[in-house]
């Protein structure tokens, strides 16, 4: 799942009739794309934004929530949630962890889960999960990795309002430059990548609004 808050109106979507009971929620596992480092229960916590919108209000086992720990040192809690991977997916054997679905968030900087430009994690190879400070949210984020997030079968971008107009632009329809624009380092290799715009984020594209 994706944090910030564009999801927050999905989330509240999902939590209620009639999609609430079309989710086999019993089925369900999910995990974080990124997490701010503070406790769960702490304004910035992308797990009590999904907590007050989502979690409170869907029948999925406690057991399938697998948040990431942004109370703990930062590197600590990166190589605990990839312990945490490697455990939930090892046993099919993959070489990486094969999310069916991962949810995706769009800064007005180009970054995307906690891919900030300029970031090395953006050219992170190894580590499915990474700790780092990110100068520019003055604060450490816990963040999958690319490897991680190409591996997915489907990758869907969600981003909505005039903000995000010009970064999908440069994004969409500019150089490949994912230093400076990480969402583009998302090209899921054998999956699918959506993007879901709302009409004011999608104004500036050329393609089909
Ligand atoms: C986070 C998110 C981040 C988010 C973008 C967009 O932890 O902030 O995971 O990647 O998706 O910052 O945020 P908004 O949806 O609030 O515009």
């Amino acid at each position: 799942l994706s944090g910030g808050k564009t999801p927050i109106a999905l989330y509240t979507l999902l939590a209620k009739a009639p999609f609430v009971s079309q989710i086999p929620w019993s089925h369900v596992h999910l995990f974080w794309g990124d997490e701010r480092c503070v406790p769960p229960d702490h304004g910035d916590s992308n797990y009590r934004m999904t907590r007050e919108f989502l979690l409170d209000h869907v029948p999925i086992p406690p057991a399938n929530v697998h948040r990431m720990p942004g109370e703990m040192d930062p590197v600590e809690a990166a190589a605990r949630y990839e312990k945490q991977l490697r455990d939930f997916f090892a046993p099919h054997g993959e070489a990486l962890p094969v999310f069916d679905f991962i949810l995706l968030g769009l800064g007005e900087d180009g970054h995307t889960a906690s891919l900030f430009p300029g970031t090395r994690a953006i050219r992170e190879s190894a580590s499915w999960v990474v700790g780092h400070h990110v100068d520019a949210q003055k604060g450490w984020r816990i963040t999958l990795t690319p490897p991680v997030i190409n591996a997915a079968r489907t990758v869907v971008f969600i981003a909505a309002g005039a903000g995000k107009a010009a970064v999908l632009k440069k994004i969409l329809e500019g150089p490949f430059r994912p230093d400076t624009l990480p969402a583009q380092i998302v090209r899921p290799a054998g999956g699918t990548l959506l993007w879901m715009l709302d009409r004011k984020a999608a104004a500036q594209l050329k393609g089909e609004a």
